[in-house]
This record gives structure tokens, sequence and C-alpha cells, in this order.
């Protein structure tokens, strides 16, 4: 069990039919390629397992959504994912109907199958509570042939969408192993004993990350230390004035209004909320630095600059828990991902601390250096690992607290 949820060693899948939900939803070049494959890496604890233990595993996943170029066929990630399990998975070109149901009921022991995309079906996509997703036609049908359902699919745990809730209330239900893991490492760099706390916000998504620091200061998280959008604001919030551009940018997105708030937290919190000294302007294409004392320029704020790197890397060595998630420049720009490179290879460099990074760029810095296996826990999660660090509730997990014990249908 983990935090009421059931998991894999509460079942034995020996023999028995085990729908898996998964996330292999993964950046997909113009000819269809991949772009890196981590989210489809991410299960094989799970799937390793389940084929070991002789379970038939059915696998339902995602990929884009529709409307979208990157809306597609999962046909070439059943192929990756065998080679990345070293076990044939087999692509089925179906999702619930005839073809798909006399699929699974003529697996044998330790097979693994992957469905088609499940938002080639579009009851898919509406989100409804769990009791309304178990009356759909995809639960409907594939209840009969399965004995328990496995949700793994933490990168999407925030939809209430039919394949990750619905099943819960029909099949006795667990949580897969990285299900698991991000749930226990999310939860751990709140409550983690190895001190101190240090959390790195950046990014553009200010109003998640302002949440995210009102959680964790209240729940006595040490130092949060800031950059990209987010610092612009809180130097906003303290009374420097960042200059034309930079307001601009907050002001596009709507991110004027998040002062108040920012203000608030730094007037409670302002000995644990490390802004930073000076910052790198974009001049024409150049960095510039300059402190933030020497601000308004006339040149958008693009990464945090030198002296600040070198602050945030001293407080980073000393601490015992690190939590990291966004950018803390313009990392698609090589000139202003100086910053979040340098405190990435620093997190890495960190072999005492417990370690969690997640979001879109801290995350490519991380594979871009190669050191993501230094560190301890990369989440799978976007927005669904911003929302749980928010203390916001996610579908899937309240889901799997209040799931069938017996099948039901
Ligand atoms: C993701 O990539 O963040 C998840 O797979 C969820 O995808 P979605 O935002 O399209 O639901």
């Amino acid at each position: 069990m983990i935090d009421g949820i059931r998991t894999l060693d509460d079942f034995n899948v020996e023999g028995r039919t085990i729908l898996v939900r998964c996330d292999f939803n993964t950046p997909i070049d113009s000819k269809g390629e991949f772009l890196e494959d981590r989210r489809l890496r991410s299960h094989r604890e799970t799937l390793t397992e389940l084929s070991k233990k002789k379970a038939r595993t059915v696998i339902m996943a995602h990929q884009g959504r529709s409307g979208e170029s990157e809306f597609t066929t999962t046909e070439k990630h059943a192929k990756r994912l065998g080679e990345i399990l070293g076990i044939k998975v087999e692509y089925v070109d179906d999702i619930f109907g005839t073809y798909a149901r006399e699929k699974i009921k003529a697996m044998k022991n330790g097979e693994i199958i992957l469905l088609e995309n499940v938002r080639f079906y579009s009851e898919e996509e509406t989100e409804r509570p769990s009791d309304v997703q178990a009356t759909t036609f995809i639960v409907k049908k594939l209840t009969p042939l399965a004995d328990i359902f496995v949700n793994d699919c933490f990168g999407a745990a925030h939809r209430s969408q039919a394949s990750i809730v619905g099943f819960t209330r029909t099949l006795p239900s667990a949580a897969g192993r990285l299900m698991e893991k991000e749930i226990s490492s999310l939860a751990k760099v709140h409550t983690s004993t190895k001190k101190p706390i240090v959390f790195v916000l950046g990014g553009a998504k200010v109003n998640d990350s302002i949440k995210i620091m009102e959680k964790a200061l209240s729940n006595n998280i040490d130092t949060i230390l800031t950059g990209g959008l987010l610092a612009n604001v809180l130097l906003a919030a303290k009374g420097y004035r960042i200059g034309e551009p930079s307001i601009e940018v907050i002001r596009g997105k709507r991110f004027i209004e998040q002062i108040p708030a920012a203000k608030e937290l730094l007037d409670r919190y302002e000995d644990r909320i490390i802004l930073p000294v000076d910052v790198a302007l974009n001049d024409k294409g150049e960095r510039l630095e300059v402190p933030v004392g020497e601000l308004p320029m006339d040149y958008k704020i693009e990464d945090v600059g030198a002296e600040t790197t070198e602050k945030y890397v001293e407080i980073l060595k000393k601490a015992g828990t690190i939590f990291a998630n966004g950018a803390l420049g313009v990392y698609e720009t090589p000139k202003f991902a100086v910053a979040t490179e340098k405190i990435i290879k620093t997190i890495a460099d960190c072999k005492n601390a417990f370690t969690v990074i997640g979001g879109g760029d801290t995350v490519a810095a991380a594979r871009n250096l190669n050191v993501e296996d230094k560190i301890t826990h990369i989440s799978t999660g976007g927005k669904a690992s911003i929302l749980f660090l928010a203390g916001s509730r996610l579908a899937a997990i309240d889901a799997l607290k209040s799931a069938a014990t017996k099948k039901v249908m």
C-alpha cells in the first residue's frame, strides 16, 4: 500500500489479465520518429515485473491530442517498447472492438500487447467523474476480459479520462511501480529528513510556481531559489523596476495579477525565498550581465547572472534534499541556458542528496548534459507533478484511493 492505494505487492498476477494504463506520450518529429523515449523507458519496471510474474498484460496508452501533429498511432511505441524490455510487445490495431477482444482472449501468460492510441476513441478525451467514466464503452467492453487494473500513468494523473479513472470503479486496482515511485518521491521532497530541503523554481508557469511556493513554505521547506519568469515577477513584487521589455512579457501572460500573491509570500518568508542578485539581458542576441540594482534597462531579462548562479550552487552543495522544476532562463537559446545547465549539473553532482527534478526544460537539460542517471528521481509528470507538489488533488490518485476491491459487472 502507498498512501491508501494498493500496489502490485497486494496482488497475485500470475495467469491474470492485467489492464495497464501507461503514459507513452512522447515528442515526435515531422517524420513520425521519436525525439526521445524517456516515457517509454519509465514503465520498464512495471511491465518487466508483470511479464516475469506471468501476467497477461494489456497496455492502454495515448499519444498526442486529437487535432495536433503528434496525435498518432501507438504502433511505433510497441516496437520501441519491445526493444527496451527485451520482450515482444504486440501492437493491436484496435482499442476495444472484436479484434482487440479476441486478441486479449488468446493471450498466453507473460505476453504483452499494446492497444491502439486510446484517444482515437473520442469519448476518451472528455473529462468526467470516475462513476460516469465507468459507463463508457471502453470500460464496459474491456472490464469483462480483465482481472486487475493497474494505473502507471502518472504523467496524465490529473486527467479524469475514461481509461485513467473508469476502470477503478469496475476492477480491483493498483498503482504501478512508476506511479508508486512518483507519489513517494514527490511526497518526500516535502517531508524528507535529509535537510536542508532546497527547491529551485523557474520556468514560465508563474501561477503554478506561486502555488508550489505557498505549499512548500508552509511545509517548512528551508530555501527556494528562483529564476525564469517567476524571478522577474518576484523582483517586480519586491519593488525592482525590471524594465519595460520584461514587464511587457509578464503583462502579456497576465502574470501582473500574481504580483500581490508574490509580495505576500516575500513579506512572510523573505529569508527563505532567494532572488537573483544579477541577471542576463538579451542585448541584440548578446548576453549582457547586470546587477539587479542597475535595472531597469531596455532589454529583456533572459537568464539569471553568474553571481546568482554561483550563490545558488553554494546553497545546493549543502542541501540534503533538492527539488528543481523550470528553467532559470530561456533554455532553447544556448546563451541563456547557462544558469539552468550549471544548476542541473550541480544537482547531479550532489551525490549524497535526495534529488528530484521535473518539467520539460529541466529534464531536457539533464538529458543534454547526460546526467539523468545521477538524479534520484526524474518525474515523468509536467502538469501532474506541479499539481501534486502544489497540494492539488489528482483525479487518477483519488480514483485509485477509492477503487473497487472486487470486479463489478
Ligand atoms: C503529458 O504529456 O503531459 C501527459 O501525457 C498528458 O497529456 P495531455 O496534456 O495531452 O493530457
